[in-house]
C-alpha cells in the first residue's frame, strides 16, 4: 500500500525503527563506497515554497546515490492552489514522478495534496512539523550515545514545527523529553497530552526555567526563535525569548558531556551562542550530514 511521510505521529514505533536501522546500514555502505541502484529510473519531484539548503541537497544527493533522480520545482512556478487546484496538481505530478517531496507553509496543503496523489508524499517541512529532520536527529542521538534506552532530550526555545516533530519522535521512539518554551510559544496542551498518551514509558515534562530543563539531559536541542515566514515578528520574538539562549552559562546546569543539537540554519547569537555551536558538545554538523542516510532509508521505504 502507498504510504506518505507527513508526520511522525502517523508512523509506528516499529516502522520508524526500521527506517533508522536501514539508515544505519546505508551509512555504512556509503562509508565503504558501496552503491545501491534500487531507485534506478525513479524520479522524486521536489516542490519548495520556502528556502532550503540541507533538505534540498540531501534529498537530491540521496536520490542520485540510489540510482534515481530529482526535479526541483520552485513553488512560484507551480503555485498550487492558485494556478490550479492542489488536487489537480497532485493528480498530474504523481502520474509522472514516483515520489513528491513538499516544503510549504500550510500543513493542510500537503495533506490535501497527499489525498489526491497516487505517489508517496514526503513532508520536507511545513509550519506544523519537520518529520525528516526529527527522525534523522533521533538516528544521530542513538548513534552518538550508542544506546536506545534511558535517554533524555531537553528542548529549549520555540514550540514550533521542529519541537512538534521531536515531541512525537521522542514519544514514538522512547526518549524522555524535558522542555522549556516561553509563555505564548508553547504547543497546545492537548498535543503534549496526546504525545504522552502514545507512550506511558517515557516522561514529557514542561519547565518554566531553561536551567531546570537541561539538568541531567543527554541532549540539549534548540531551533531558531524566528522560523521561515515569521520574519515580521522577529523583534518581538527577540524580546520574548530573552533568557532562552543555549550558551555556556546555561550549559553549566547540564551534564559536562551533554550533546548540543540544532537542526540548522542557526541564528548565531540568538537561540544559540557561537561559542556553543562551535564548542566541544556540539554535534550539529554530524546531525546535518545524517539527513542523507535517514532520508535515503525513507526513500527506499516509500518509493
Ligand atoms: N534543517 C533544514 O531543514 O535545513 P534547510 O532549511 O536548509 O533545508
Ligand atoms: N523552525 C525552522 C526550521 C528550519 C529547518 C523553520 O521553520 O524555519
Amino acid at each position: 500500500m502507498r504510504r506518505d511521510f507527513l508526520s511522525l505521529r502517523d508512523w509506528s514505533h516499529e516502522d520508524l525503527l526500521k527506517i533508522i536501522t536501514l539508515g544505519m546500514g546505508l551509512k555504512k555502505e556509503y562509508q565503504q563506497n558501496r552503491a545501491r541502484n534500487s531507485l534506478a529510473h525513479k524520479t522524486l519531484a521536489m516542490i519548495f515554497a520556502k528556502p532550503s539548503s540541507r533538505t534540498r541537497v540531501s534529498f537530491e544527493v540521496g536520490m542520485f546515490q540510489l540510482g534515481g533522480h530529482t526535479i526541483f520545482l520552485p513553488n512560484d512556478e507551480l503555485r498550487p492552489g492558485k494556478r490550479e487546484a492542489v488536487s489537480d496538481l497532485a493528480r498530474v505530478l504523481s502520474g509522472y514522478a514516483d515520489g513528491i517531496l513538499i516544503r510549504t507553509f500550510s500543513h493542510d496543503l500537503i495533506e490535501e495534496f497527499a489525498c489526491y496523489s497516487s505517489a508517496p508524499v514526503i513532508n520536507g517541512l511545513t509550519d506544523k512539523c519537520h518529520p525528516c529532520q526529527a527522525l534523522s536527529d533521533i538516528f544521530t542521538i542513538y548513534e552518538k550515545l550508542g544506546r536506545r534506552e534511558e535517554i533524555t532530550l531537553s528542548y529549549i526555545g520555540d514550540g514550533n514545527n521542529m519541537f512538534y516533530s521531536l515531541l512525537y519522535g521522542c514519544a514514538k521512539l522512547g526518549i524522555n523529553l524535558n522542555f522549556a518554551c516561553p509563555p505564548g510559544y508553547r504547543l497546545a496542551k492537548e498535543i503534549i497530552v496526546d504525545a504522552q498518551q502514545l507512550n506511558a514509558k517515557i516522561s514529557i515534562k514542561q519547565f518554566d526555567v531553561p536551567g531546570e530543563a537541561v539538568k541531567g539531559a543527554d541532549v540539549v536541542y534548540t531551533d531558531v526563535w524566528t522560523s521561515m515566514g515569521q520574519e515580521a515578528e522577529k523583534e518581538q520574538r527577540l524580546r520574548d525569548f530573552a533568557g532562552f539562549q543555549i550558551n555556556k552559562e546555561l550549559l553549566e546546569n547540564a551534564r559536562d558531556n551533554c550533546l548540543v543539537m540544532h537542526c540548522l540554519p542557526a541564528h548565531r547569537g540568538e537561540e544559540i551562542s557561537a561559542e556553543v555551536i562551535d564548542g566541544p558538545n556540539s554535534i550539529v554538523f554530524e546531525q546535518a550530514h545524517n539527513r542523507l542516510h535517514v532520508q535515503k532509508a525513507i526513500l527506499l521505504e516509500l518509493l
